[in-house]
Parts: C-alpha cells; sequence; structure tokens
C-alpha cells in the first residue's frame, strides 16, 4: 500500500499563540501516530518551526517543513535561510517553487533545481512544486509546462536521490483565493503525464489548489495522485483532520 501524503502550508499566516493551539490540537489528536496509510505534514513559517517541533517533539508522525530555503548552506545571503539552518530548526522537509515564490520572490527552474539538491544534501525531503499559468492551460500546453519545471530540477539527479523528492502539482488559475477548483477532468491528463514521468520513482505525487472537503475524495481517486498539498481548508485544524479522516479512508480502500 502506497502512503498518500496530507500537508499544509499555513503560508504568511498565524502568530506563534496560533500555531502553538494548531500544534498541539494536532499531536493530542493524533496520540503519537499517523492516521493508517497517511503521511501528516505541515508547514509553518519560519518563525514558527522550532515551536511547532517542540510541541510536537523528536518522534512525531507528523513531518514537519519549510517554505523555502537557500541552495548555499550558509554565507552573505541577507534575509536567507539555508537548508542546515532549517534542519537544525526541526525541519524535515523542504517546500520548493512554490507559484507564489516563482512569481514575487523571482524563483526559476535553475534556483529549484539548485535548492533541491541542497536538501537532498542534507538528508531533508524536497516538496517541489510545479504549476502552469491559465494562459498555458489555455492554449494547451499544461503538460508540457509542468513536465518541463520538473524535468529542470530534478532530471540531472541520480534515480536514488529522485526517489526522495515528492511533486506537487498546483496550477496557478486553482490556488488561492484567486483560484477556481479544478475538476476532476481536467486534472486527468496532467497527472497521466506526470504519472507517466515520475510514477513509482518519487516518493510522491500530490495534487495542490483550492482543495477543501467536498473535493478531496474525488481528487485522490485521479490516477498517479498519491497525496494532497492544502492550504485554506487546513489552517483551521477541524479542517485539517477532516482531510486526515479522507486520506486514511481513501488508503484504506486501496
Ligand atoms: P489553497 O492553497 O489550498 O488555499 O488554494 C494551495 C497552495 O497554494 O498550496
Amino acid at each position: 500500500m502506497s502512503t498518500l501524503w496530507i500537508g499544509t502550508s499555513w503560508k504568511m499566516t498565524k502568530t506563534l499563540a496560533e500555531a502553538r493551539a494548531w500544534a498541539e490540537a494536532l499531536r493530542d489528536h493524533l496520540g503519537g501516530s499517523a492516521p493508517t496509510g497517511v503521511q501528516p505534514f505541515v508547514i509553518p513559517s519560519f518563525t514558527a518551526t522550532t515551536t511547532v517541533r517542540g510541541i510536537l517533539g523528536d518522534h512525531s508522525p507528523v513531518l514537519l517543513g519549510v517554505q523555502n530555503a537557500h541552495w548555499e548552506d550558509a554565507g552573505a545571503w541577507t534575509g536567507e535561510v539555508s537548508v542546515p539552518q532549517a534542519k537544525d530548526a526541526g525541519a524535515q522537509l523542504v517546500e520548493i517553487g512554490h507559484s507564489e515564490r516563482r512569481e514575487h520572490f523571482g524563483e526559476t527552474v535553475e534556483t529549484t533545481r539548485r535548492k533541491v539538491a541542497a536538501a537532498l544534501r542534507h538528508g531533508l525531503t524536497p516538496l517541489l512544486c510545479i504549476g502552469e499559468s491559465a494562459e498555458v492551460k489555455a492554449r494547451g500546453g499544461s503538460a508540457a509546462f509542468i513536465l518541463a519545471q520538473a524535468a529542470g530540477a530534478l532530471d540531472s539527479l541520480p534515480a536514488e536521490e529522485v526517489s526522495r523528492v515528492v511533486i506537487a502539482y498546483e496550477p496557478i488559475w486553482a490556488i488561492g483565493e484567486k483560484g477556481r477548483p479544478a475538476t476532476v477532468e481536467e486534472l486527468v491528463d496532467p497527472f497521466a503525464a506526470l504519472g507517466e514521468a515520475y510514477g513509482g520513482k518519487v516518493a510522491g505525487l500530490l495534487y495542490g489548489g483550492s482543495v477543501n472537503l467536498d473535493n478531496a475524495a474525488d481528487l485522490l481517486g485521479i490516477e498517479h495522485v498519491t497525496g494532497l498539498f492544502v492550504g485554506r481548508t487546513a489552517w483551521r485544524l477541524e479542517g485539517y483532520l477532516e482531510l486526515l479522516r479522507i486520506g486514511q479512508e481513501h488508503a484504506a480502500a486501496l
């Protein structure tokens, strides 16, 4: 049975008190073990990394991540955080190349390639986000575009290292307040393309973008999808717990 990854990035939200309340309630709910067949993960802001690690403990079934990390280990890079620093703060996973970082902070295929390599070098799991714009989708270029993003970041790596990477396909047109939920039909072809290129070769092929409690089960049913990467719906702990329950139910039926 393959594991379903169900996780959330909090983006730039939550005070330490809010982070603490969410993490404590999750820890208490799980009681030390993940729902069967599910790999939970949470990606707070940098400021909350050590706080959440402290609450979850060192042996938590919930993987802890950061939303970005630099490709160099240390040095004169004002405002940046390195993978060794993220690891030191308790992170096990590094989100790389989210579309908001590509759009607003100059992330490119080349920087995602370097960051994936840095995460792997230090034993952290890279969570590589890829996704096309509405314009690319409108001209029928979705699959080619996301395959190029993934290949640029991954294809120079040996197979063993690729096997430690998680890919999240998050079409830009489906993300956040300005996005609209994708239909299952719209996702079949992109996942077929990703499945052909990376199915069985990476640790996970996740879907993200306006995942909610109504569409989560259907999204998990798409061929090659092995998890969900969630924003808004999981920021309230009740939403995240419900997604974990949906994931567990889906895993049990596989
Ligand atoms: P959303 O965010 O679930 O709020 O649309 C998804 C994401 O950006 O990963």
